[in-house]
């Protein structure tokens, strides 16, 4: 990557008006694509927005349903209700369906772990149909079942990527248990405040993964959770069920159970719980703009359809074509949930499921991965491109890649130097580039390109999925001219809708349908800035919320103020995002340190450990400065423009790193500027 900042900037200037027309099928090595062009997507998309039910009701029928839904939508705005009365099951329609008409032989997931031979082979590798999946899925969901877990149970999940996560998800989905799958990144203090703010009765984990050759310690991590919830006097979890996987040495306690134990005494017969479709499938935590993470409610029914007609199209899937799909994402995140196993599953392509480290044994690992598995869909996330990038270009150049059809990315803007590599280094100069736009809240894909139909130009995510009523508009929902920045925001209701926030009404509706309204009717502010361009493309100019966007991952600068506050040697903190060549947007963090504490480097690394002792390392401030005191403006509040544009190197304050700092000065000279 050129680290020459003046010549990046022409280079994407020069990208940004790039145009690329969608190649033919056959170009890439596909036997068609499911909408041809962009007129065709038009009208599609045209129609979906005219007669949404009748789009809906179609897609929906393409799934099986017990009993057929009453009415398609029901909108009393904030509140939506899809297919309201119709009952079904997400797990029959991934699994079942499948086995039952007759493709249970059929390759449903493909997986490896991490570690690897002295020949730098795979050491596990498995390819588990649809019948081997139904087998697996209806034992667990037994097991659950056996522990006391029913329908409405909230059930936890902290594992790393092993396919025995995707059988807990789905087992929990038969059942009508929600899940409530955590990071296996985050700390036993993350975990505890999600099991408690859900009241889950039951953890599912595993001894350890992999990870860069290292085994994460996961149950050593459940049961640091368990004991300060039981500390706190709040400790709702029932059993803990432990997957052996690294073999590493855990502690069995009485609350512990093993899976593999388990399962062997389970039986395979468990039929699909008939759900109704606004029943909970699962809560997902998320930052926001307070300390708090929020559980994200999703129901069967709305984000079943949502997710399995956004894979189909956007990533072209037929079943039968011989195709995979592999999405890097972890199941942890909502790219997991929707675009590995609930989107993909129904879709009968087969998923690719990865345990480790991008880099292991070397940069080559994802490409020969690519080779190994004939992927043909490949959806990761800028953050790794740019890493990809540097780690040079000859791993991608050691490998074939000739497999791919559609590469994809998500998570935070691309920027169009990453974009151009992807195309030109991993798509062979060829491969439409999917850069999807969505959300947790969103449940699935809202603007995006489509491969065989939308002109895609680097950087921007294009045009809006189906029944997506996008637009960016003023705060008093006036639509803005091209060109123009302002919020990003959705009209209509549209079925993978988030349903709330777990336990809190009031932070549903500020959070998501107060900041704008339309002739009286509140909308979806999804909080990002963006812009469209000339030709109808949207452009995502970043969070407007004090929320910002580290690799790809949401983390809320409060989060992270609050877990440095609780830290003995710190009176106050400001969080604020920095530019980071990797990460996108790096932490920064602004420290006043208590009386008794002097600014060093081990305060620094200190610091550092403690924040991935509160959150996880993803959360670990990427710069750590201490100040006698915090820029604020007369009214108290703090400047954190100026705190941005100091974390930029911005302003000419470049003392050593931890020496305190004085922004008596600056704070004059920006308080007009901030207030
Ligand atoms: O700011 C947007 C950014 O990621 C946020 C959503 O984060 P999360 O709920 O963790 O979900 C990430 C995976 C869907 C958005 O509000 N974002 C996501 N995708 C893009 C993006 N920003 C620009 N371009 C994208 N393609």
């Amino acid at each position: 990557m050129s680290t020459d900042s003046t010549s990046q900037g022409i280079e994407s200037t020069l990208h940004e008006n790039r145009v690329f027309q969608p190649p033919k099928a056959g170009e890439v090595g596909a036997s068609r694509w499911l909408v041809e062009s962009f007129a065709e997507y038009k009208s599609m998309y045209d129609q979906s927005i005219a007669d949404p039910e009748s789009f809906w009701a179609t897609a929906a029928e393409e799934l099986h349903w017990f009993k057929k839904w009453d009415g398609v939508l029901e909108w009393n705005a904030p509140d939506a209700k899809w297919f309201g009365g119709g009952t079904t099951n997400v797990c029959y329609n991934c699994v079942d369906r499948q086995v039952e008409s007759g493709h249970g032989d059929d390759v449903a997931i493909i997986w490896e772990g991490e570690p690897v031979d002295g020949s730098g082979a795979p050491v596990d590798v498995r390819r588990i149909t649809y019948k081997e999946l139904q087998t697996e899925v209806s034992k667990l969901a037994n097991v659950l079942k056996s522990k006391g877990i029913g329908k409405g149970d909230v059930v936890t999940i902290y594992m790393g990527m092993v396919p025995e996560l995707a059988v807990a998800m789905l087992a929990c989905a038969r059942i009508g248990a929600p899940h409530s799958v955590i990071f296996g990144g985050f700390s036993a203090q993350a975990i505890t405040d999600r099991v408690q703010d859900a009241s889950s009765k039951m953890i599912i984990t595993c001894d350890g993964s992999w990870r860069r050759g290292k085994v994460v310690p996961l149950k050593d991590n459940v049961d640091e959770a368990i004991s300060i919830m039981k500390d706190s006097g709040n400790q709702p979890v029932e059993h803990v069920l432990c997957y052996g996987r690294c073999h590493n040495d855990i502690k069995w306690g009485e609350l512990d159970r093993c899976w593999n134990e388990e399962m062997e005494k389970a039986s395979a017969d468990c039929p699909c719980e008939q759900l109704d479709s606004e029943d909970m499938l699962f809560l997902l935590y998320t930052s926001g703009s307070t300390g708090k993470p929020k559980g994200i409610v999703h129901t069967n029914g709305g984000y079943m359809v949502y997710t399995y007609l956004t894979s189909k199209y956007t990533f072209n899937l037929i079943p039968d074509e011989k195709q995979v799909y592999w999405c890097t994402a972890d199941c942890g995140w909502i790219t997991g949930h929707s675009y590995i196993v609930y989107g993909i599953l129904p879709n009968r392509v087969p998923t690719v499921m990865y345990e480790g480290g991008p880099d292991y044994p070397s940069g080559a690992r994802f490409w020969q991965m690519v080779d190994r598995h004939k992927v043909t869909q490949f959806y990761t996330a800028p953050t790794a491109i740019r890493a990809f990038m540097k780690w040079g270009d000859e791993h991608p150049a050691s490998c074939k890649l000739d497999s791919l059809q559609v590469l994809g990315t998500v998570g935070e803007p691309i920027n169009p130097e990453a974009w151009m590599w992807y195309r030109n280094h991993i798509g062979r100069g060829v491969c439409p580039i999917v850069d999807t736009y969505w959300q947790t809240e969103t449940g699935g894909h809202v603007i995006t390109p489509l491969p065989g139909a939308t002109p895609t130009t680097p950087g921007s995510c294009t045009h809006p999925a189906f029944g997506i009523d996008a637009a960016v508009v003023n705060t008093d929902g006036e639509e803005q001219p091209a060109n123009t920045g302002g919020l990003m925001v959705i009209r209509k209701p549209w079925p993978g809708m988030l349903r709330g926030v777990h336990g809190d009404r009031q932070r549903f509706i500020d959070t998501y349908w107060s900041t704008v309204k339309i002739n009286g009717q509140p909308v979806y502010t999804a909080g990002d800035g963006a812009r469209r361009d000339e030709h109808g493309n949207f452009w995502i100019m970043g969070r407007i919320d004090d929320v910002i966007n580290v690799s790809g991952h949401r983390m809320g600068t409060m989060e992270v103020e609050s877990a440095l506050v609780s830290h003995e040697s710190v009176v106050e903190a400001a969080v604020v995002g920095m530019p980071h060549e990797i990460k996108g947007t790096g932490i920064a963090a602004f420290v006043t340190p208590a009386p008794g504490f002097e600014a060093s480097d081990e305060l620094i690394a200190a610091l550092r450990e403690h924040v991935g002792n509160e959150i996880g390392a993803i959360a670990k401030p990427d710069m750590i400065r201490f100040t006698a005191a915090l820029p604020k403006t007369r009214s108290g509040k703090i400047m954190r423009r100026l705190l941005r544009s100091i974390a930029a190197g911005e302003h000419e304050i470049t003392q050593d790193i931890t020496t305190l700092e004085d922004f008596s000065v600056v704070a004059k000279l920006a308080e007009k500027d901030e207030s």
